[in-house]
Protein backbone atom coordinates (compact mmCIF):
# COMPACT_ATOMS: atom_id res chain seq x y z
CA UNK A 1 0.00 0.00 0.00
CA UNK A 2 1.18 3.33 -1.05
CA UNK A 3 2.76 5.64 1.89
CA UNK A 4 0.48 8.34 0.77
CA UNK A 5 -2.40 7.09 1.79
CA UNK A 6 -4.81 9.64 3.82
CA UNK A 7 -7.52 9.03 6.28
CA UNK A 8 -10.72 10.19 6.08
CA UNK A 9 -10.46 12.82 8.92
CA UNK A 10 -7.22 13.78 7.35
CA UNK A 11 -8.91 14.66 3.92
CA UNK A 12 -11.66 16.61 6.05
CA UNK A 13 -9.44 18.58 8.14
CA UNK A 14 -7.59 19.54 4.99
CA UNK A 15 -11.07 20.55 3.07
CA UNK A 16 -11.52 22.47 6.06
CA UNK A 17 -8.02 24.25 6.80
CA UNK A 18 -7.26 24.61 2.28
CA UNK A 19 -10.15 25.04 0.48
CA UNK A 20 -12.63 26.33 3.45
CA UNK A 21 -15.06 23.98 2.49
CA UNK A 22 -16.63 22.32 5.41
CA UNK A 23 -17.15 24.48 8.87
CA UNK A 24 -16.32 22.16 11.79
CA UNK A 25 -19.75 21.08 12.22
CA UNK A 26 -19.79 19.26 9.17
CA UNK A 27 -17.09 17.24 9.58
CA UNK A 28 -18.26 16.35 12.37
CA UNK A 29 -21.19 14.86 11.61
CA UNK A 30 -19.51 13.62 8.35
CA UNK A 31 -16.95 11.65 10.90
CA UNK A 32 -20.30 10.14 13.06
CA UNK A 33 -21.85 9.06 9.63
CA UNK A 34 -19.20 7.35 8.64
CA UNK A 35 -18.56 6.06 12.04
CA UNK A 36 -22.26 4.58 12.36
CA UNK A 37 -21.50 3.23 8.64
CA UNK A 38 -18.69 1.04 10.36
CA UNK A 39 -21.34 -0.29 12.59
CA UNK A 40 -23.70 -1.02 10.23
CA UNK A 41 -21.00 -3.10 8.21
CA UNK A 42 -20.12 -4.92 11.40
CA UNK A 43 -24.07 -5.73 11.94
CA UNK A 44 -24.23 -6.47 7.93
CA UNK A 45 -20.87 -9.02 7.80
CA UNK A 46 -22.22 -11.06 10.82
CA UNK A 47 -25.69 -12.40 8.88
CA UNK A 48 -26.93 -15.12 9.84
CA UNK A 49 -24.39 -15.61 12.95
CA UNK A 50 -25.77 -11.92 14.28
CA UNK A 51 -29.03 -12.81 13.72
CA UNK A 52 -29.90 -9.82 11.07
CA UNK A 53 -31.37 -11.47 8.27
CA UNK A 54 -35.03 -11.63 7.52
CA UNK A 55 -38.40 -9.52 8.24
CA UNK A 56 -39.02 -7.66 11.10
CA UNK A 57 -42.73 -7.92 10.78
CA UNK A 58 -43.61 -4.34 10.12
CA UNK A 59 -44.06 -2.19 7.28
CA UNK A 60 -42.44 1.81 6.96
CA UNK A 61 -44.61 4.73 6.02
CA UNK A 62 -44.70 3.99 2.36
CA UNK A 63 -46.25 0.84 2.71
CA UNK A 64 -42.81 -1.58 2.64
CA UNK A 65 -42.28 -4.43 4.55
CA UNK A 66 -38.97 -3.75 6.47
CA UNK A 67 -36.35 -6.09 7.22
CA UNK A 68 -34.43 -6.33 10.50
CA UNK A 69 -31.35 -4.38 9.11
CA UNK A 70 -33.58 -1.85 7.84
CA UNK A 71 -34.22 -1.27 11.68
CA UNK A 72 -30.75 -1.74 12.76
CA UNK A 73 -29.49 0.47 10.46
CA UNK A 74 -32.12 3.30 11.30
CA UNK A 75 -31.35 3.28 14.82
CA UNK A 76 -27.47 3.10 14.76
CA UNK A 77 -27.64 5.98 12.63
CA UNK A 78 -29.98 7.79 15.00
CA UNK A 79 -28.21 6.84 17.90
CA UNK A 80 -24.16 8.15 16.64
CA UNK A 81 -25.84 11.47 15.49
CA UNK A 82 -28.37 12.53 18.46
CA UNK A 83 -25.85 13.46 21.10
CA UNK A 84 -23.10 15.16 19.07
CA UNK A 85 -24.37 18.83 18.78
CA UNK A 86 -23.75 19.05 15.20
CA UNK A 87 -27.66 18.41 14.29
CA UNK A 88 -31.33 19.79 14.62
CA UNK A 89 -33.01 16.67 13.16
CA UNK A 90 -33.13 13.74 10.88
CA UNK A 91 -35.28 12.30 8.53
CA UNK A 92 -35.51 8.89 7.40
CA UNK A 93 -36.88 6.06 5.05
CA UNK A 94 -37.93 4.37 7.75
CA UNK A 95 -39.37 6.62 9.86
CA UNK A 96 -43.05 8.31 9.50
CA UNK A 97 -41.76 11.80 10.78
CA UNK A 98 -38.63 13.63 11.44
CA UNK A 99 -36.69 12.92 14.82
CA UNK A 100 -35.94 16.10 16.64
CA UNK A 101 -32.52 16.21 18.53
CA UNK A 102 -34.16 15.90 22.17
CA UNK A 103 -33.31 18.80 24.59
CA UNK A 104 -31.14 16.87 26.58
CA UNK A 105 -28.45 17.66 23.92
CA UNK A 106 -27.15 20.54 22.33
CA UNK A 107 -28.74 21.56 18.71
CA UNK A 108 -26.49 22.38 15.60
CA UNK A 109 -27.06 23.83 12.58
CA UNK A 110 -27.92 20.65 10.31
CA UNK A 111 -30.24 18.59 9.01
CA UNK A 112 -29.38 14.88 8.12
CA UNK A 113 -31.53 12.42 5.88
CA UNK A 114 -30.87 9.22 5.11
CA UNK A 115 -31.89 5.41 3.42
CA UNK A 116 -30.38 3.53 6.22
CA UNK A 117 -30.34 0.46 4.06
CA UNK A 118 -30.82 0.78 0.40
CA UNK A 119 -31.51 -2.35 -1.36
CA UNK A 120 -33.35 -4.34 1.08
CA UNK A 121 -34.19 -6.91 -1.20
CA UNK A 122 -30.68 -7.82 -1.36
CA UNK A 123 -30.14 -8.19 2.48
CA UNK A 124 -30.42 -12.12 2.67
CA UNK A 125 -29.16 -13.09 -0.44
CA UNK A 126 -25.49 -11.25 0.22
CA UNK A 127 -25.52 -8.99 -2.46
CA UNK A 128 -24.40 -5.49 -2.20
CA UNK A 129 -26.45 -3.32 0.16
CA UNK A 130 -26.11 0.05 1.20
CA UNK A 131 -26.46 3.51 3.58
CA UNK A 132 -27.63 6.66 1.22
CA UNK A 133 -27.02 9.86 3.34
CA UNK A 134 -27.67 13.87 2.56
CA UNK A 135 -26.78 16.99 4.40
CA UNK A 136 -28.82 20.25 4.74
CA UNK A 137 -28.26 23.09 6.14
CA UNK A 138 -31.13 24.54 9.27
CA UNK A 139 -32.13 27.88 7.10
CA UNK A 140 -34.83 29.04 9.65
CA UNK A 141 -33.64 30.05 12.74
CA UNK A 142 -36.16 31.91 14.54
CA UNK A 143 -38.26 28.71 15.67
CA UNK A 144 -38.37 24.58 16.50
CA UNK A 145 -38.03 22.33 13.77
CA UNK A 146 -40.51 21.00 11.40
CA UNK A 147 -40.92 18.45 8.77
CA UNK A 148 -41.08 22.00 6.36
CA UNK A 149 -37.43 22.38 7.15
CA UNK A 150 -36.30 19.54 5.41
CA UNK A 151 -38.03 20.47 2.25
CA UNK A 152 -34.70 22.23 0.36
CA UNK A 153 -34.42 21.32 -3.33
CA UNK A 154 -31.20 18.93 -3.47
CA UNK A 155 -28.87 21.92 -4.78
CA UNK A 156 -28.36 23.19 -1.54
CA UNK A 157 -27.19 20.18 -0.31
CA UNK A 158 -23.92 20.85 2.13
CA UNK A 159 -22.61 17.43 1.70
CA UNK A 160 -23.74 13.87 0.20
CA UNK A 161 -22.83 10.44 0.07
CA UNK A 162 -23.22 6.69 0.72
CA UNK A 163 -21.57 3.65 1.95
CA UNK A 164 -21.54 0.57 0.16
CA UNK A 165 -21.30 -2.93 1.96
CA UNK A 166 -19.75 -4.99 -0.62
CA UNK A 167 -16.83 -7.06 -1.27
CA UNK A 168 -15.33 -3.81 0.22
CA UNK A 169 -17.19 -1.64 2.88
CA UNK A 170 -16.34 2.07 0.80
CA UNK A 171 -17.75 5.50 1.50
CA UNK A 172 -18.14 7.60 -1.36
CA UNK A 173 -18.28 11.82 -0.32
CA UNK A 174 -18.95 14.89 -1.94
CA UNK A 175 -18.69 18.52 0.21
CA UNK A 176 -19.41 20.24 -3.15
CA UNK A 177 -16.04 19.72 -4.38
CA UNK A 178 -15.58 16.72 -6.06
CA UNK A 179 -15.86 13.24 -5.09
CA UNK A 180 -13.73 10.93 -2.88
CA UNK A 181 -13.68 7.38 -2.19
CA UNK A 182 -12.73 5.46 0.78
CA UNK A 183 -12.17 2.00 1.41
CA UNK A 184 -12.54 0.38 5.07
CA UNK A 185 -9.49 -0.65 6.27
CA UNK A 186 -10.83 -3.42 8.78
CA UNK A 187 -7.63 -3.81 10.99
CA UNK A 188 -7.54 -0.59 11.20
CA UNK A 189 -10.79 0.31 11.70
CA UNK A 190 -10.40 3.29 9.63
CA UNK A 191 -11.88 4.94 6.47
CA UNK A 192 -8.39 5.26 3.71
CA UNK A 193 -9.05 7.58 0.60
CA UNK A 194 -8.08 5.14 -2.19
CA UNK A 195 -9.73 7.62 -4.93
CA UNK A 196 -10.37 11.22 -5.64
CA UNK A 197 -11.63 13.42 -8.24
CA UNK A 198 -14.42 10.68 -9.32
CA UNK A 199 -15.22 11.17 -13.35
CA UNK A 200 -17.97 9.77 -14.81
CA UNK A 201 -17.14 9.41 -18.34
CA UNK A 202 -19.73 11.55 -20.70
CA UNK A 203 -20.58 8.48 -22.77
CA UNK A 204 -21.51 4.58 -22.59
CA UNK A 205 -22.52 1.50 -23.78
CA UNK A 206 -24.34 0.34 -20.44
CA UNK A 207 -27.89 0.46 -18.95
CA UNK A 208 -29.39 -0.47 -15.96
CA UNK A 209 -33.55 -0.72 -15.52
CA UNK A 210 -35.92 -3.23 -13.97
CA UNK A 211 -37.01 -4.50 -17.46
CA UNK A 212 -39.78 -6.51 -15.97
CA UNK A 213 -42.15 -3.19 -15.89
CA UNK A 214 -41.14 -2.47 -19.83
CA UNK A 215 -45.08 -2.86 -20.29
CA UNK A 216 -45.75 -0.21 -18.10
CA UNK A 217 -43.60 2.77 -19.26
CA UNK A 218 -43.89 6.08 -21.01
CA UNK A 219 -43.03 6.18 -24.72
CA UNK A 220 -39.54 7.56 -24.74
CA UNK A 221 -38.28 5.23 -22.00
CA UNK A 222 -39.67 2.27 -24.27
CA UNK A 223 -37.66 4.58 -27.05
CA UNK A 224 -34.50 4.78 -25.57
CA UNK A 225 -34.40 1.20 -24.19
CA UNK A 226 -35.62 -0.53 -27.83
CA UNK A 227 -32.72 1.85 -29.43
CA UNK A 228 -29.99 -0.22 -27.34
CA UNK A 229 -31.41 -3.41 -27.46
CA UNK A 230 -31.45 -3.33 -31.16
CA UNK A 231 -27.98 -3.09 -30.73
CA UNK A 232 -24.66 -2.07 -33.95
CA UNK A 233 -27.72 -2.77 -36.69
CA UNK A 234 -29.92 -0.30 -35.05
CA UNK A 235 -29.83 3.70 -34.62
CA UNK A 236 -27.23 3.92 -32.29
CA UNK A 237 -24.86 1.61 -34.00
CA UNK A 238 -23.23 0.19 -31.01
CA UNK A 239 -23.82 -2.92 -28.61
CA UNK A 240 -25.17 -2.18 -25.49
CA UNK A 241 -24.82 -3.78 -21.86
CA UNK A 242 -27.43 -4.32 -19.19
CA UNK A 243 -26.66 -4.54 -15.69
CA UNK A 244 -29.35 -4.19 -12.70
CA UNK A 245 -28.38 -5.23 -9.04
CA UNK A 246 -31.53 -4.13 -7.39
CA UNK A 247 -29.73 -1.91 -4.85
CA UNK A 248 -29.35 1.64 -6.16
CA UNK A 249 -25.92 2.09 -4.41
CA UNK A 250 -24.53 -0.56 -6.21
CA UNK A 251 -25.40 0.33 -9.51
CA UNK A 252 -24.44 3.85 -8.88
CA UNK A 253 -21.41 2.60 -7.46
CA UNK A 254 -20.58 1.01 -10.76
CA UNK A 255 -21.64 4.18 -12.63
CA UNK A 256 -18.93 6.07 -10.72
CA UNK A 257 -16.58 3.40 -11.42
CA UNK A 258 -17.06 3.18 -15.14
CA UNK A 259 -20.00 4.90 -16.32
CA UNK A 260 -23.28 3.87 -17.38
CA UNK A 261 -26.69 5.31 -17.67
CA UNK A 262 -29.48 4.12 -14.41
CA UNK A 263 -33.04 4.64 -14.79
CA UNK A 264 -35.77 4.01 -12.78
CA UNK A 265 -38.58 5.84 -14.21
CA UNK A 266 -42.39 6.57 -14.12
CA UNK A 267 -44.94 3.95 -14.92
CA UNK A 268 -48.52 3.86 -15.40
CA UNK A 269 -48.98 1.94 -12.60
CA UNK A 270 -48.50 4.91 -10.47
CA UNK A 271 -51.13 7.64 -9.66
CA UNK A 272 -48.93 10.37 -9.40
CA UNK A 273 -46.08 11.05 -11.92
CA UNK A 274 -43.15 9.60 -9.78
CA UNK A 275 -41.58 6.86 -9.79
CA UNK A 276 -40.45 4.23 -6.84
CA UNK A 277 -37.31 6.13 -5.72
CA UNK A 278 -37.17 8.72 -3.02
CA UNK A 279 -36.34 12.38 -4.06
CA UNK A 280 -34.84 13.22 -0.52
CA UNK A 281 -33.06 9.56 0.45
CA UNK A 282 -32.20 8.28 -2.62
CA UNK A 283 -32.13 10.63 -5.46
CA UNK A 284 -30.84 13.88 -4.13
CA UNK A 285 -28.18 12.69 -2.55
CA UNK A 286 -27.34 10.90 -5.68
CA UNK A 287 -27.83 13.04 -7.68
CA UNK A 288 -25.21 15.75 -6.00
CA UNK A 289 -22.80 12.79 -6.40
CA UNK A 290 -23.39 12.02 -9.71
CA UNK A 291 -23.07 16.11 -11.07
CA UNK A 292 -19.84 16.59 -8.82
CA UNK A 293 -18.09 13.60 -10.85
CA UNK A 294 -19.17 14.96 -13.91
CA UNK A 295 -22.91 13.11 -14.65
CA UNK A 296 -26.03 14.31 -15.29
CA UNK A 297 -29.38 13.96 -13.06
CA UNK A 298 -33.14 14.43 -14.38
CA UNK A 299 -36.33 13.17 -13.51
CA UNK A 300 -37.22 12.52 -17.36
CA UNK A 301 -37.36 16.36 -17.96
CA UNK A 302 -36.12 18.23 -14.93
CA UNK A 303 -32.69 18.74 -13.35
CA UNK A 304 -33.45 16.73 -10.16
CA UNK A 305 -31.47 18.57 -8.13
CA UNK A 306 -33.67 21.91 -8.87
CA UNK A 307 -37.01 20.65 -8.02
CA UNK A 308 -38.52 21.59 -4.76
CA UNK A 309 -39.63 18.87 -2.04
CA UNK A 310 -43.18 19.21 -0.98
CA UNK A 311 -43.05 16.35 1.58
CA UNK A 312 -40.47 13.84 3.06
CA UNK A 313 -41.08 10.99 1.62
CA UNK A 314 -41.88 12.06 -2.00
CA UNK A 315 -40.68 9.44 -4.84
CA UNK A 316 -39.78 10.74 -8.34
CA UNK A 317 -38.56 9.51 -11.82
CA UNK A 318 -35.06 8.94 -11.74
CA UNK A 319 -32.48 8.79 -14.80
CA UNK A 320 -28.65 9.35 -13.79
CA UNK A 321 -25.05 8.40 -15.09
CA UNK A 322 -23.34 9.00 -18.37
CA UNK A 323 -24.21 12.97 -19.59
CA UNK A 324 -24.78 12.29 -23.61
CA UNK A 325 -27.24 9.68 -22.37
CA UNK A 326 -29.12 10.92 -19.61
CA UNK A 327 -29.29 13.63 -22.27
CA UNK A 328 -30.56 11.62 -24.69
CA UNK A 329 -33.55 10.42 -22.52
CA UNK A 330 -34.50 14.18 -21.42
CA UNK A 331 -34.60 14.84 -24.61
CA UNK A 332 -36.90 11.70 -25.74
CA UNK A 333 -39.49 12.67 -23.28
CA UNK A 334 -39.57 16.49 -23.96
CA UNK A 335 -39.83 16.10 -27.63
CA UNK A 336 -43.02 13.49 -27.05
CA UNK A 337 -44.41 16.51 -24.74
P1 LIG B 1 -34.78 0.35 -0.52
O1 LIG B 1 -34.21 -1.02 -0.33
O2 LIG B 1 -34.06 1.41 0.26
O3 LIG B 1 -36.28 0.41 -0.32
O4 LIG B 1 -34.49 0.80 -2.02
C1 LIG B 1 -34.66 -0.13 -3.04
C2 LIG B 1 -34.63 0.58 -4.35
C3 LIG B 1 -33.25 0.77 -4.95
O5 LIG B 1 -32.18 0.43 -4.16
C4 LIG B 1 -33.25 -0.11 -6.17
O6 LIG B 1 -32.64 0.55 -7.25
C5 LIG B 1 -34.69 -0.40 -6.44
O7 LIG B 1 -35.39 -0.20 -5.25
C6 LIG B 1 -34.93 -1.80 -6.92
O8 LIG B 1 -36.24 -1.92 -7.29
P2 LIG B 1 -36.84 -3.25 -7.97
O9 LIG B 1 -36.94 -4.25 -6.87
O10 LIG B 1 -38.17 -2.79 -8.49
O11 LIG B 1 -35.90 -3.70 -9.04
MN1 LIG C 1 -37.26 0.36 1.50
MN1 LIG D 1 -33.18 2.77 -1.14
MN1 LIG E 1 -33.90 1.61 2.36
Amino acid sequence: MSSKRISLTQYLVEQQREHGHIPGQLRLLIEVVARACKRIAIQVNKGELGDVLGTAGSENVQGEVQKKLDIIANEVLIEANEWGGHLAAMGSEEMDSIHVVPNRYPQGEYLLLFDPLDGSSNIDVNVSIGTIFSVLRKVNNQRGISEEDFLQPGKQQAAAGYCIYGPQTTLVLTVGDGVAMFTLDREQGSWVLTQENVQIPADTKEFAINMSNMRHWDAPVKRYIDECLAGKEGPRGKDFNMRWIASMVADVHRILTRGGIFMYPWDKREPEKAGKLRLMYEANPMGFLVEQAGGMVTNGRQRILDLQPTKLHERVAVVLGSKNEVERVTCYHLEAD
